[in-house]
Formats: structure tokens, C-alpha cells, sequence
């Protein structure tokens, strides 16, 4: 069947999460942030899905921009950094205007001329996906931006990957789903979309009962891996 929309993950995917502590550490974020920027990075990007899935499980949804800041609150005080205020305010407004992968407008404006829709499915509450697209630029190359706040729940819930069918009225498999999250790839995948898994970091696959479809270092390919109409 021929793809009806290609739809993205948006954060790890479209926009590097690891950019407001580096660039952070690069500018004025002080000598004992330059020394952990890293790890705190690593650790807000892990307790931030972490916190996803707890909530979900719990029942206790909050919003992803909640979840962010108290990830990342849990990993300055892991380095002993969250007194400093300043530095919090700036990772945090930092994380609303991300910097989007170099391949992004490319890759999202050759979708565009093919005349295929484009959708981002994300955790990000509507107010901060509506940010990082502004900052990125890329506003007129995507079709439709769809918030889990719809459903109230978090991925890999199945109801998350639903709305995209009820968005654009199609069947899982003419979905092509984007994802640099091994395990959001891999839940797409048991919902029956075409997925591909772009694995930025070279991880080992998930040990998860559904497999990824495609798998790129990029997303330089997602245009060729489109399926068009026969
Ligand atoms: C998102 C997270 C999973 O954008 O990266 O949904």
C-alpha cells in the first residue's frame, strides 16, 4: 500500500535534546556546568522518559513541559548545580527552541515537493511543539503537529499512535513513523505502522516483541523509503 503520510517523533528525531546543555556549557553556563554538561544531559533526556512512562503507568498524567522540568531539577541536583536559578531558566528556555537536526528542512522540503503530508506525533505539550517548529523554521513543511495532550497519555500508549489514523482517515500500514526512540519505533511497529528506526547513536535493538521495519544512521533516506502510489 502507498504511504498516505509520513509522520515524525520530534524530540531525538527532528530536534537534538542534547543541544541546551551543550550549548549552555559553550557559552556562559560557568566552569563546574562545562565539567557535567554531558552527564546532565544524558540523565535529563533518560529521567524525562522515565517520568513518561511512570505517569502513564500511575495514571498521573502532567503535561511533557512539567516532566522536563522536573527531569531536569532531578539531574542538577545530581550534580549538586540545582541551586544556580540562572542556569535552570536557561537550560529550560533553551529546550523550548531546540536546534533541529541539519538534515531536517532538507529531508521535510523534498517530502514537501513530492506533495506527501508530513505530521509530527509527539509527547511535547501543543505550546512547546509549536516553539521548537517556530525556531526550526519548518512551519510550512508540516503538515500537522499532534500532541499526546490529545489523548491525556503518553507514548507508547496504542491511543497516541490512533490519532494519527483518525487525523488523516487511514489504515496503520499507509503511516511511514519516524523515530530516533528505539522503543517509540518499535511500539509504532506492534501498532501496525511502516516504521523506521533512526538509530543516531548506534544502539543495539530494543529487546522488544516488535520489529522496526527500516533502520538509518539519518534522516536523509525517509524520502526514498516512501512508498509511492503503483
Ligand atoms: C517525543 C519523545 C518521545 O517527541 O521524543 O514524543
Amino acid at each position: 500500500m502507498a504511504t498516505k503520510v509520513c509522520v515524525f517523533d520530534a524530540y531525538g528525531t527532528l530536534f537534538d535534546v542534547s543541544a541546551a546543555a551543550r550549548l549552555v556549557a559553550s557559552r556562559n553556563g560557568g566552569e563546574s556546568f562545562k565539567k557535567v554538561w554531558e552527564s546532565v544531559a544524558t540523565n535529563w533526556r533518560l529521567k524525562q522518559l522515565q517520568y513518561t512512562w511512570l505517569r502513564s503507568l500511575a495514571g498521573a498524567h502532567a503535561d511533557f513541559w512539567q516532566v522536563t522540568a522536573d527531569s531536569l531539577d532531578w539531574s542538577l541536583e545530581a550534580v549538586g548545580l540545582h541551586r544556580d536559578q540562572k542556569l535552570r531558566q536557561q537550560l529550560l528556555a533553551l529546550y523550548r527552541e531546540l536546534e533541529a537536526y541539519g538534515e531536517v528542512k532538507p529531508m521535510l522540503n523534498a517530502l514537501h515537493e513530492m506533495e506527501m503530508d508530513t505530521a509530527i506525533l509527539s509527547n511535547g505539550s501543543p505550546t512547546m511543539l509549536a516553539a521548537a517548529v517556530d525556531a526550526a523554521k519548518i512551519s510550512d513543511v508540516i503538515t500537522d503537529i499532534i500532541s499526546v495532550e490529545d489523548v491525556g497519555v503518553f507514548k507508547p500508549h496504542p491511543s497516541v499512535y490512533e490519532l494519527v489514523l483518525k487525523r488523516f482517515d487511514c489504515s496503520p500500514s499507509e503511516v511511514l513513523f519516524v523515530s530516533s526512540n528505539g522503543w517509540d519505533a518499535s511500539a509504532a511497529s506492534g501498532f501496525g505502522f511502516e516504521t523506521v528506526w533512526v538509530n543516531r547513536a548506534q544502539e543495539p535493538h530494543e529487546y522488544l516483541p516488535w520489529k522496526v521495519k527500516h533502520q538509518r544512521s539519518d534522516l536523509q533516506d525517509i524520502p526514498e523509503i516512501v512508498r509511492p502510489p503503483s
